[in-house]
């Protein structure tokens, strides 16, 4: 064995599923994984850049492993990800403890960086010429395969939205080969994964540029026609490549399960103009309706930022009427943050911290509303749970997710772990639902 590795994760779907690979790279090489930061031999940091409290919580556990690095001077210390990639540089200098930087297109050197920090030199990586080739070569790595896993299918984005750090860190669109995913996917289902969420910045741009013939509807039906798969999802869809014949997946594919991520951001034309999303709020709106009007339920849920650089009481009720109009399954709420080296935050018109975080309460407390509301509906009814694991409150009770995204507790033997039941939703709550088990099997499927 070469040593310990802990690794701590910010951020992102993207990020997890890559720090799952920065495990896989080091098993490989010999290194074995704790969760016990005091035995680790080598720390390492997988940082996000999208918001500066993100950022904020990665500097300060840096200034605590100054401290851990008195201690124990042996220890490698890495950091990567987003602001790795960003700010690599600026982070070595400020941090002299640090001992390894690698951005997020050089995960596939981490083993030769950390032998040469051992070594006593400063290792940095953030270059970003690397092959698709070798970029999605550490992709596939994973240090071991549970019920449920990302796969990534594409990277970097295109869209360059002005609030938005991603495409300066993470680089353009770039797909992997359709043959590629579906050998990963194969093999995570053979070992015993029953659930995939295929990831990517923007996945409904997958393969555009590469000319395989291969659009992301199609790779769903791909990688749906896996055997012994039993549960399928994606993210994240951009609203303006969202198509009919994506939504059609959703009738056609029977593992595709019915929960659509569609982020808006705004409610207001002028402002989504600003923000330089390529659709107005009417255009949004008819892509939802048109999701509406399949004939199965799709939980909907959306991104929302408040508080964007000139955004007035008006724009912002729009944001709110929004809501209001397309009653979201849940969302995910942010106030605006600059993020240095974009157009956004070079505007004048900022909105005052303390605006922006009363617009975000508002949101949250009228979301809150309707997501009980939404919850509240399903009370009563049998849905499909695939089983997690034990409650996190109480460990007499299990936990899983509806196809719809929706989290259930409910009592159960330990049996059924991994296994998908029908749960009788008994209460509804503003975050989970509470169930019973049935015995009895309902017939098709479940639109939760
Ligand atoms: N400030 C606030 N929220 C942001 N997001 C991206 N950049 C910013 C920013 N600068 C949000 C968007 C995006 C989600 C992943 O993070 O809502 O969809
Ligand atoms: Fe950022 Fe916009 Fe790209 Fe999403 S689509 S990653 S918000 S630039």
């Amino acid at each position: 064995m070469k040593g310990r590795v802990y690794v701590k994760t910010y951020g992102c779907q993207m990020n997890v599923r890559d720090t799952s690979a920065i495990l896989g790279v080091l098993k490989q090489e010999g290194y074995e994984m704790t969760d016990n930061i005091d035995e680790a031999d080598v720390i390492i940091i997988n940082t996000c850049a999208v918001r500066e409290k993100a950022e904020q919580k990665v500097l300060s556990e840096l200034g605590r492993l100054k401290m851990f690095k008195q201690r124990c001077a042996n220890v490698v210390v890495g950091i990567g990800g987003c602001m790795a990639q960003e700010a690599g540089r600026t982070i070595a200098e400020r941090f002299p403890h640090v001992d390894v930087v690698f951005g997020t297109h050089s995960l596939h050197r981490l083993p030769e960086l950390i032998e040469k920090a051992s070594s006593g030199e400063k290792a940095v990586d953030v270059s970003t010429d690397y092959t698709p080739g070798e970029r999605f070569s550490a992709k596939r790595l994973r240090v071991s395969s549970g019920l449920k896993e990302y796969v990534t299918v594409m990277e970097g984005c295109d869209n360059f939205c002005a609030y938005c750090i991603v495409p300066h860190v993470r680089g353009r669109e770039v797909s992997r080969p359709p043959e590629d995913i579906l050998e990963e996917v194969k093999e995570l289902v053979s070992r015993g994964t029953k659930e995939i969420t295929l990831v990517g910045q923007n996945v409904n741009s997958y393969g555009l540029k590469e000319g395989w013939g291969v659009d992301f509807p199609h790779l769903l039906d791909m990688v749906a026609a896996t055997p012994g798969l039993q549960r399928l999802r994606f993210i994240t869809s951009h609203p303006r490549d969202f198509t009919e014949q994506l939504a059609r997946r959703f009738v056609t594919l029977d593992v595709l399960c019915e929960h659509l991520h569609l982020p808006v951001q705004a409610g207001s034309t002028r402002i989504l103009k600003a923000m330089n999303r390529g659709y107005t709020r009417d255009e949004y709106l008819r892509k939802v309706e048109m999701v509406k009007k399949l004939p199965v339920t799709v939980a909907l849920s959306t991104d929302i930022i408040v508080g964007f650089p000139g955004e007035t009481e008006k724009d912002f009720q729009d944001t709110l009427s929004l809501l209001e109009e397309v009653q979201f399954d849940f969302i995910f709420s942010f106030a605006y943050s600059p993020r240095p080296g974009t157009p956004a935050a070079r505007l004048h018109n900022q909105v005052p911290l303390k605006v922006r975080l009363e617009r975000l309460a508002q949101v949250q407390a009228l979301q809150k509303e309707i997501t009980l509301k939404k919850n509240r509906d399903l009370e009563n009814r049998v849905v499909d749970v695939l089983v997690e694991g034990t409650s996190r409150r109480d460990r007499h009770e299990l936990t899983g997710r509806t196809r719809c995204n929706r989290v259930v507790n409910f009592p159960g033997p330990s049996e059924v772990m991994g296994r998908e039941v029908k749960v009788h939703i008994t209460q509804a709550h503003a975050n989970s639902l509470r169930g019973e088990i049935v015995e009895t099997a309902q017939e098709g499927r479940n639109h939760d």
